[in-house]
């Protein structure tokens, strides 16, 4: 078995393509990785002669008030588990040399953006995109992982892919959850043991959610009443979002018309916690 290569410059992550045949598998990450990250590298594997990952922590997609400093670092952790599901290479690039002096380009995708994570995080899809197709051009892959845990993420990605024309397929993994159903984030470090007790909220909310539309419910004003009371007994839990669109655009929907997509964000203290469900 030829063993985990890690490469630090773009020259030798190019060079290092052009040696491969057949298809790659790509799971951009930012690191600090979990078992949702894993499933992905796993699926990457699973359907392409060779899977890359990259591990950067893109300062341009966090607001200038987020939690780029702060956010959770650990290689030589992130390495081993790369290495423990059969990664064949790991792209870590400087901040420096993916955006040297003078750079000024952006890739922004239109409307889709301006909902939901794009309305509470001005300029972040913009950074996401932007790293994204840049990623997508050093790594040349056939096929690119994201997982369902960001939804909208999900929708800008394709669309971009779309719009642009790019020769790569997007393929999107299902949530990994916790036992308790909290989805695994590498921000769930931030979280205080209280905290992350209560945070299992989110995924009652939302079961909850599919629950009232299995028995008939569509007004969705009433589902998103219903979330906010069980969300609201937890006394940590501040709700910024509830949100139930369509799967496409992401328009808000007044009545519930399946493929809908319901998603949140609630805080902790200053945690910021994002997830989602399709009702079908
Ligand atoms: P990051 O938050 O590290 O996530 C990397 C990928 O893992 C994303 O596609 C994300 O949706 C997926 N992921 C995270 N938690 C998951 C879970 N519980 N189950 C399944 N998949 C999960 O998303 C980013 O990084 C960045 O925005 C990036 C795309 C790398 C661009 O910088």
């Amino acid at each position: 078995m030829v063993s985990m290569k890690a490469i630090e410059t773009i020259a030798e992550m190019k060079q290092a393509r052009r040696a491969l045949a057949g298809p790659v598998g790509f799971v951009p990450t930012m690191g600090y990785l979990h078992e949702g990250h894993l499933e992905l590298v796993k699926r990457a594997k699973k359907e392409n002669t060779t899977a890359v990952v990259s591990i950067f922590v893109n300062p341009i997609q966090f607001g200038p008030k987020e939690d780029f400093q702060k956010y959770p670092r650990d290689i030589p952790r992130d390495l081993a588990m790369l290495e423990s599901v059969n990664t064949d290479f790991v792209f870590l690039p400087q901040a420096a040399e993916i955006y040297p002096p003078g750079f000024d380009t952006w890739v922004e995708i239109g409307k889709v953006t301006e909902r939901l994570e794009g309305a509470a995080r001005p300029g972040h899809f913009r950074g996401v995109a932007t790293v994204v197709a840049k990623l997508f051009n050093i790594v040349g892959p056939a096929r690119a992982y994201f997982g369902q845990k960001d939804a909208q993420q999900c929708v800008v990605i394709k669309k971009m892919v779309k719009d642009l024309n790019m020769p790569l397929e997007v393929v999107i993994v299902p949530t990994v959850r916790e036992a308790d159903g909290l989805a695994m984030s590498s921000r769930n470090v931030y979280l205080t043991p209280e905290e992350r007790r209560q945070a299992a909220v989110l995924y009652q909310a939302l079961t909850l959610a599919q629950g009232l539309y299995v028995q008939g419910e569509r007004e969705a004003s009433r589902i998103r009443q219903q979330m906010t009371a069980l969300i609201q007994k937890q006394p940590l839990a501040r709700i910024e979002y509830i949100s139930i669109t369509d799967t496409e655009i992401l328009e808000e929907l007044a009545i519930v018309k399946a493929p809908a997509l319901v998603s949140l964000v609630v805080r902790f203290g200053t945690t910021r916690l994002l997830d989602n469900v399709v009702l079908e």
